[in-house]
Formats: structure tokens, C-alpha cells, sequence
């Protein structure tokens, strides 16, 4: 049986750091600086800049224009595939030669990638002149860790191997009025094979079911009214808790919550999706049928080599029970090309699941070597142009099935909740289904966060067009 993990919930250390914020501030308002997020990589790592720009605002910073005229500039890093780091390198490359010309700025890095050793030994290396350097288990040390840099001058390196502790009550800025992301855990046990996020991540640590209630019901009086719960693995979720509430029992107290809408939720995995989470999917109008699913791949061989824990057929299983408890539910997913060893028989495999599934979309990823993991020194690595071809044929199918899926639902109608206006046209606002699809609609920019029935006119690949119906809560 495994140990417990010993979790200590405080809101003390919050409280200190907003005692170093109140002493600060001045100083910073004084000044007028200014400051500006740069965000790479998952929700996770979204979320947790919501929480930095919380900070960063109590303590006086205000939003910078741009970028290049912030005077303090953070990235929040990711590293879940070589790309992702590749991009905060080149980022500062560029920065170094602004660091001389405006003596005043400052950088900070934080997030996944400096949770590496392989990585803090190049920054000291080749990227001196970054101020503060920060991990993914002490972010709520920002205020403390800014005080030292001003005080001493000196440039700081703050990075914890791990940590047993979740801070409550941080302040935090969300982005959209009317919907926001909650954590309800973080880390993750599972160590697939092919994935650093556990060592950067640390060990499963939930929170408390009433600490995730209150702050949801703290939201939707504040007028959210669709959340997004997150972690790496909320099926598991709550197992290092004294009571050990299950998943299911957090979405049932959560769904009873008046004036919540709509409650979605990711990821989840396969293995540990469970007969009563189905149920009480299906059994709550406010929990979202659109689910994201992630496979991987659809070779059990690979499967097993990845340590994914479930097998081809018990996945196919899984989605036939969630197809036949609820009707309208859709499934979108995360697939890896070119793990090792994949021959051109296991790609099938997927191809096939993909064909079978039939995802509303699948996010498609080219296997990335990460250091440490046990997948990284796999023998028999696929050639990369056996990788690219596979990968184009994968989009291409998946492609295919999304455009016939949004073909489809011409006709129909949804309820819609309204997000975005349009990138490409300024009278268009885009909205989604509880089922996750993508709506386009002609709408004025203030029926942004309102609920509105839309009949589907035309399709895209990856989304719909549509007409308002009836607008309600208007
Ligand atoms: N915890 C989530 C997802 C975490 S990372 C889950 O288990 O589903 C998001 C996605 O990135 C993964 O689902 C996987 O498809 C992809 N990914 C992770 N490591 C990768 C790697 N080394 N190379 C390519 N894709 C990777
Ligand atoms: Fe990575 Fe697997 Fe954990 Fe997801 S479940 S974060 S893929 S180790
Ligand atoms: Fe997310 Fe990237 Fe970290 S995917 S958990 S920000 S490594």
C-alpha cells in the first residue's frame, strides 16, 4: 500500500508575503513600473501567471503595453517538449542586449523548464544577467524574492526540489469576467514514460474538497459562470486527503452550487475514469459533455511501453460505457507520434482508434526526447522522416473526421456561451457548446459572457457558424 502523502494546507505564508507586499508597494508605485507576463506551455502554467499578476498588481506594477516596454518581464516556462524551450531561449537571446540599454529592467524566469538542473546550469552559464529565477513550488514566494533582489542587488536563483505544501488565499487576477480555471491539484504520480511533468511537477498533492467549494462559490458570486477544474489527472484526485473524497464526490458538491453553469474539467486519464463519474456526468445538466480524453496511442504495445496503464481495448471500452450513459458527450484527445519503437502497425493501430472514435478534435504531438525520462533512452528512436510523414497522415485524418463531425451539425442548436470576439472580423463573436465545439456568431461585443441559442448555419473543419436564436439572460 502506498504512503499517505503528507500535504499541509496554510494560508500563513500568504499572509507573510502580503505583509512584504504592503511594505514594497510604495516604492514600486512611486516609481510607476510597469509589468508584462509572458505565458508558455499548459492551463496549469496559465493559471499560475493569473496568480503572479495578482501579485504583481497588489504590489503596485501596473500592466505594461507591450512587451518590449515592460520594466519588469516575466516568462513562465514549459517544457514539456523540446520546442517549448527552444522559445524561451531564442526570447533571451534578444533580451540581453536590452538588459544593457535600459539599466532598470528586470527579468524574471519561472515555471516547469527551471525546475531542471540541465537548465539552471546554461542560464548561470550563458544568461547572467536574468534578475530572478523561480520555480513551479514557490511562486507564492514572488514578493519575498523580488524584496531580496532590490535590497541586495544581487541576482537571485530560488528553485525547490519539492514541496508538501499548497498555499491558499494568493491573490490572483483572472482573465475573463465570466468563466475561470480552479486547481484542484497539483503534480502527478504516473510518470508515463515519455513525460517530465512529474519531475517538475512534483508528487499528486490535492486540495481540500471545502477550500475548492468556497472558492468556486466565492466565483460564482463574482459572476463566473463556467469553471474549469484542473489537474493533471483529476481522477485521481484526492487521494492524499485524509477522507479521501473521490473525483466524483468534488464534482457532486460542486454541481450543487445555484448559478453555476457549466462545471468542465482536464484531464483525464483513461485508467482512472470511473463507472460513478460517468453517472454523475450524465446525471448533471451543469457538468459538461465534452470530454477530453487523451490515448496517446492506439497500439497496446506502445501503450504498455509508455505506462499508460490501460490497454487499446480497454480504452475503446471506456468510451463505449461514456457513448451509452450519455448520448451527446464528445471526446477530443492527445495523441504522440514517433514514440520509440512505434512500427508502422502500431501507427495503424491509432489511425484506426482515431477512425473509430471519431474525435471532435485531437491535439497531435511529434514525440520529444526529454532528459531524465525512461523514454529518452529507449533504443530504437524513429527516424524523423518516418515521424513527419505519420504525423501528416494523422492530421489529415483527423482533419477529415472533424469536418465531417462540424458537416454534421448543420441545422442543429446549441446554447452557447458567448468567450471571444472574432480575431478576423469585429461583428463575429466566438462561443462554445457545452459539448466543447467551437460557434461563430454575429453578436455586439457586450453579449460577451451571456448564454445564447444559436442555430448552425455553416461549418469549418474546427468550427461552426451560426445564427442567435433567442438571447437569453439578456
Ligand atoms: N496530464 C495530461 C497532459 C500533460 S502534457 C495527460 O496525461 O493527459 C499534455 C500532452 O503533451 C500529453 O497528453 C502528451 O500528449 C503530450 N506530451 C507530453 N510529453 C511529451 C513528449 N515528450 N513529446 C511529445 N508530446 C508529449
Ligand atoms: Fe505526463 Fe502522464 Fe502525468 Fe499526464 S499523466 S502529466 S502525460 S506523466
Ligand atoms: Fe504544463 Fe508545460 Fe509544465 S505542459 S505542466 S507548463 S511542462
Amino acid at each position: 500500500m502506498s504512503k499517505r502523502l503528507e500535504v499541509k494546507i496554510t494560508t500563513e505564508e500568504a499572509k507573510r508575503q502580503d505583509e512584504i507586499i504592503s511594505k514594497l508597494s510604495q516604492h514600486i508605485k512611486d516609481k510607476g513600473l510597469t509589468f508584462f507576463i509572458g505565458t508558455f506551455g499548459c492551463q496549469m502554467n496559465a493559471l499560475d501567471s493569473e496568480k503572479i499578476e495578482g501579485v504583481l498588481t497588489k504590489l503596485g506594477y501596473t500592466k505594461a503595453a507591450s512587451e518590449k516596454t515592460a520594466d519588469f518581464l516575466i516568462y513562465n516556462t514549459c517544457c514539456v517538449r523540446e520546442n517549448a524551450e527552444l522559445k524561451i531561449f531564442g526570447k533571451l537571446g534578444a533580451l540581453k542586449h536590452r538588459k544593457k540599454k535600459q539599466p532598470n529592467f528586470m527579468v524574471a524566469l519561472c515555471g516547469c523548464m527551471m525546475q531542471q538542473d540541465v537548465v539552471l546550469k546554461t542560464l548561470k552559464q550563458k544568461y547572467k544577467f536574468v534578475d530572478i529565477i523561480f520555480g513551479t513550488y514557490n511562486i507564492y514566494k514572488l514578493p519575498e524574492l523580488l524584496q531580496t533582489r532590490i535590497e541586495t542587488g544581487e541576482n537571485i536563483i530560488d528553485i525547490w526540489e519539492t514541496h508538501q505544501e499548497i498555499v491558499e488565499d494568493l491573490p490572483s487576477i483572472r482573465k475573463h469576467q465570466f468563466k475561470s480555471c480552479v486547481n484542484i491539484m497539483y503534480g502527478c504520480n504516473n510518470f508515463c514514460t515519455y513525460c517530465i511533468v512529474p519531475y517538475v511537477r512534483g508528487r499528486e498533492r490535492s486540495r481540500e474538497v471545502d477550500d475548492i467549494y468556497d472558492q468556486v462559490k466565492a466565483l460564482v458570486d463574482d459572476g463566473v459562470k463556467e469553471i474549469m477544474l484542473l489537474g493533471q489527472n483529476v481522477n485521481s484526485y484526492g487521494k492524499n486527503l485524509a477522507t479521501k473524497p473521490t473525483f466524483t464526490d468534488l464534482l457532486e458538491r460542486l454541481a450543487s452550487i445555484d448559478g453555476l453553469k457549466r462545471i468542465r474539467f482536464m484531464t483525464s486519464h483513461p485508467k482512472d475514469f470511473s463507472d460513478q463519474l460517468i453517472d454523475s456526468i450524465a446525471k448533471h445538466d451543469n457538468i459538461c459533455k465534452g470530454l477530453h480524453l487523451p490515448i496517446q496511442s492506439g497500439s497496446t504495445r506502445i501503450l504498455q511501453q509508455m505506462n499508460r496503464g490501460y490497454t487499446r481495448e480497454e480504452y475503446l471500452d471506456l468510451v463505449a460505457k461514456i457513448k451509452k450513459a450519455i448520448p451527446s458527450a464528445t471526446l477530443t484527445t492527445d495523441i504522440i507520434v514517433g514514440f520509440p519503437g512505434e512500427s508502422d502497425s502500431d501507427f495503424a493501430d491509432t489511425l484506426d482508434v482515431v477512425t473509430q472514435i471519431q474525435y471532435l478534435s485531437a491535439f497531435t504531438f511529434i514525440y520529444s526526447k526529454r532528459t531524465g525520462t525512461p523514454a529518452a533512452t529507449m533504443e530504437n528512436q524513429v527516424d524523423e522522416d518516418v515521424i513527419k510523414a505519420r504525423f501528416n497522415q494523422l492530421v489529415a485524418a483527423v482533419n477529415t473526421i472533424a469536418a465531417d463531425f462540424m458537416a454534421a451539425q448543420i441545422g442543429n442548436t446549441y446554447e452557447i456561451l458567448l468567450e471571444d470576439s472574432s480575431k478576423n472580423d469585429a461583428t463575429m463573436l466566438s462561443g462554445r457548446t457545452d459539448t466543447g465545439i467551437l460557434v461563430h456568431v454575429k453578436a455586439p461585443l457586450n453579449f460577451i459572457g451571456e448564454f445564447v441559442t444559436v442555430q448552425i448555419t455553416n461549418s469549418k473543419t474546427h468550427y461552426l457558424v451560426g445564427e442567435i436564436k433567442v438571447s437569453e439572460d439578456l
